[in-house]
């Protein structure tokens, strides 16, 4: 079967959902992000479903959502940075899409995270050490489960969302079908 849909991950904040939109645009796929999908299903922010239902249940949403895509084309999908725990979530994305894991600096992530971090339930009470703990068990999944990285650095969504494409278009799917 051909792989037709992108899958994006990496860690929280590295600007995969942004990334996602933008490249879903320019290559006319639809756009799928998960922890939309859940909190649409749901009609509550993840920070609400964490604290109601717990970490488990949530992540069992996540499955079911990799589940459900398997069977999917033409998508560009920005994952939850904790999708990775999960070896059955990576082999049911797999089926059907090419990874690509947006790289950014500890440093850089933590910059952003000091903005942003209200409806993202590992980061509220974890001081800086604590997320660097964190990064580092994942880099080894984001770097297991990728078939291309991205090293973000300066590079704006669009740079990013340009430099899938055309990788996209060169290497894993040349033949544009849609
Ligand atoms: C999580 C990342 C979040 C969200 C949830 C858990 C994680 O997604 O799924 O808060 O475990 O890394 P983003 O990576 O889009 O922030």
């Amino acid at each position: 079967m051909e792989k037709t849909n992108i899958v994006l991950i990496g860690f929280m904040c590295s600007g995969k959902t942004s990334v996602a939109r933008i490249l879903a645009n320019m290559l006319n796929f639809d756009f799928i992000d998960t922890d939309i999908l859940i909190e649409e299903r749901f009609n509550m922010s993840i920070d609400q479903i964490f604290n109601r239902y717990g970490e488990a249940f949530f992540r069992n949403q996540e499955l079911q959502i990799a589940e459900k895509l398997r069977n999917d084309k033409f998508k560009v999908i920005s994952t939850g940075g904790g999708m990775v725990l999960n070896p059955d979530i990576m082999n049911k994305l797999k089926v059907n899409g090419t990874i690509f894991w947006l790289k950014a600096p500890v440093k850089e992530l933590l910059k952003r995270i000091d903005q942003n971090n209200n409806n993202r339930p590992l980061l509220t009470k974890a001081n800086s050490y604590e997320i660097h703990m964190l990064y580092k068990k994942r880099r080894i999944l984001y770097e297991r489960y990728c078939d291309y990285s991205i090293y973000t650095g300066q590079k704006t969504p669009k740079q990013i969302a340009q430099y899938i494409m055309n990788i996209y278009k060169k290497e894993v799917y040349p033949i544009q079908k849609k």
